[in-house]
């Protein structure tokens, strides 16, 4: 079908949704500078192995270089901004309270710092600091000592990122609120992920089985293609203001 009639029709109906629920990954924050996971050549994991930096078994066996790692993601992302698609879903949430779900796989923050509310994190936070074991009367993050990790100067816990691990669990609120999302909405919107990780990616199935209309925005083919009515080749920052600016009939 012509790519002009398929984004007419996605944004018909966006316009016509009572509720739309938006998954996002991490194409969504190229266009902002932040290198993807698995993009061939500048993705995070064509450069480092997963299972040597997001991993807690990494983080056990070399701390200091596992930290080191995650803080130099945090440095590189204090100097981005959010982009055009980052700023278009905050501005629908605004404009139409309640009518958006948003839930990232991102750790970046960036939907946040475009205004964006409610955001659901599956995958956790980068800027967020936890306790690598069970926090003890004398673990207090406010007071950690400073170091590669920081540690509890009393048991020697350390201090890790609030990330998502692989082969950790998903956060339960989050994950139980966009599984309520993607049953209950008209539309799901699917942006800038490969949808190779589940069970972010098993939103989008169930969105489909549950009824919803289902759009893939993405410059590339995804593995959840065959799972949407409509894929649009395109990124984010340029679709996402089409899609989601202007016309709203509710
Ligand atoms: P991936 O790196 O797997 O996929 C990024 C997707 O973004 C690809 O499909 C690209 O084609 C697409 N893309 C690139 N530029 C884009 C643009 N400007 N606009 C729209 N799309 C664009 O990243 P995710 O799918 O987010 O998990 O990866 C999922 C999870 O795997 C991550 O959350 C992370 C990773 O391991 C954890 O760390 C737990």
């Amino acid at each position: 079908m012509n790519a002009c009639l398929d984004l007419d029709m996605a944004r018909r109906w966006i316009a016509d949704a009572a509720h739309v629920a938006v998954l996002t990954g991490a194409g969504v924050s190229a266009e902002s500078g932040v290198p993807t996971f698995r993009d061939a050549l500048t993705g995070l994991w064509a450069n480092f192995r997963p299972e040597e930096l997001a991993t807690e078994g990494a983080f056990r066996r070399d701390p200091a270089r596992v930290w080191d790692w995650y803080q130099h993601r945090r440095r590189m992302l204090r100097d981005v901004l959010p982009n055009a698609g980052h700023r278009a879903l905050a501005a629908f949430q605004q404009r139409y309270p309640g009518r958006l779900t948003l839930v990232t796989q991102n750790v970046d923050g960036l939907h946040q710092r475009a205004g964006s509310e409610g955001v659901l994190c599956l995958h956790g936070d980068l800027f967020a600091d936890r306790w690598l074991d069970p926090a003890r009367a004398c673990c207090r993050l406010d007071a950690a000592a400073p170091g590669s990790p920081p540690h509890c100067d009393g048991c020697g816990n350390l201090v890790r990122p609030g990330v998502v691990w692989f082969g950790e669990a998903l956060p339960f609120a989050a994950l139980e609120a966009a599984e309520r999302a993607a049953h209950a909405c008209d539309v799901m919107l699917v942006a800038g992920t490969s949808g190779q990780v589940y069970p972010a990616a098993g939103l989008a199935h169930l969105a489909r089985r549950a009824g919803a209309r289902v759009v893939i925005v993405n410059p590339e083919p995804t593995e959840l293609d065959d799972t949407a009515h409509l894929v649009l080749a395109g990124t984010s920052a340029r679709l996402l203001p089409e899609l989601l600016g202007g016309l709203c009939n509710r």
